[in-house]
């Protein structure tokens, strides 16, 4: 872990017993079945496919993540055994991870609840589609490995609005879109979701690199990772700020972002460039996550 994080103890045994009890409330068998077999050397392709199929929305989203502008494939991906060897067994256990979290609160949120997580979710596609632009432009990082790590890299803010509830949700509702200062989670819940999201990574005994995305994302990490998803995090929030190049606000949007890419060896024009095929990406993941662009 990255040595500029404070584990403070107590604060880790609260994030435990957060994901510990969230993880009592038993997501479908099927899928607890499939992510144990994702980590199963030993299954094929077809096996690991009849296991996805066993999950019927699970299926759904593999096929049509196979078919989305993300890998856009020159012939139609009909076969789920196909769609898992695009997709790739990272990508895959991110989704199946990210299907059992958001399953477990449908039907027992509340509103705001439902809303501060869709809007948490569709944060993180939005970030995750931006983190594999930037890892395949900068050559920075596993294209794959960047999308998974950003798909779940907010999972503590969804575990904390299940734990806490309403007024955890008011105050992903109501603060600032990018955040910056932890301390006011800290006071409302006694953990931050940096802190629950490494727990979540020991509890499903995720690798070194999507645990630290998850654990140090707001810290200014000297790790490739987590600060690729910081960037992209801070560029897709300036796409939702500012609109378009030619938005006036767009120039002090992209000078505040401009630092990370710099980083990674990129201009912003590589990044403006690929946004209008972020954009059509972001739309089709939006859709595969029943998520409203907003
Ligand atoms: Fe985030
Ligand atoms: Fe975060």
């Amino acid at each position: 872990m990255d040595p500029a994080v404070d584990l403070v103890p107590a604060r880790l045994r609260r994030a435990r017993a957060i994901v510990r009890r969230s993880a009592g409330v038993r997501p479908p068998p099927s899928l607890l079945r499939l992510e144990e077999a994702i980590r199963d050397p030993d299954l094929s392709m077809p096996q690991l496919a009849r296991l996805v199929e066993a999950n019927p929305s699970l299926a759904a989203r593999v096929l049509r993540m196979a078919n989305s502008a993300l890998y856009a494939p020159s012939q139609p991906v009909t076969d789920l055994a196909r769609a898992v060897t695009i997709l790739g067994l990272t990508v895959l256990r991110q989704l199946v991870l990210t299907t059992i979290v958001l399953a477990r609160g449908t039907g027992w949120r509340s509103p705001h609840q439902a809303l501060a997580v869709a809007r948490t979710m569709a944060n993180a596609v939005r970030t995750a589609a931006a983190a594999r632009a930037l890892a395949q432009m900068a050559a920075a990082a596993d294209p794959d490995e960047a999308f998974a790590a950003a798909l779940l890299h907010d999972v503590g803010h969804l575990e904390l609005v299940d734990e806490i509830g309403d007024p955890y949700a008011a105050y992903l509702l109501g603060g600032p879109a990018l955040l910056e200062d932890l301390s006011p989670e800290l006071a409302l819940a006694g953990v931050t979701h940096q802190e629950v999201g490494l727990a979540f990574g020991w509890e499903w005994g995720l690798p070194h690199p999507l645990t630290s995305v998850m654990a140090t994302h707001h810290e200014g990490s000297a790790e490739v990772l987590p600060a690729l998803v910081a960037i992209a995090e801070r560029l897709v929030h300036g796409v939702a700020h500012a609109g378009l190049p030619a938005d006036p606000r767009w120039e002090e949007v992209a000078s505040a972002a401009e630092a990370g890419l710099v980083r990674l060896g990129l201009s912003r024009g590589a990044w403006e460039a690929v946004l209008p095929r972020l954009r059509g990406e972001w739309a089709s993941l939006l859709d595969l996550f029943d998520l409203v662009a907003g």
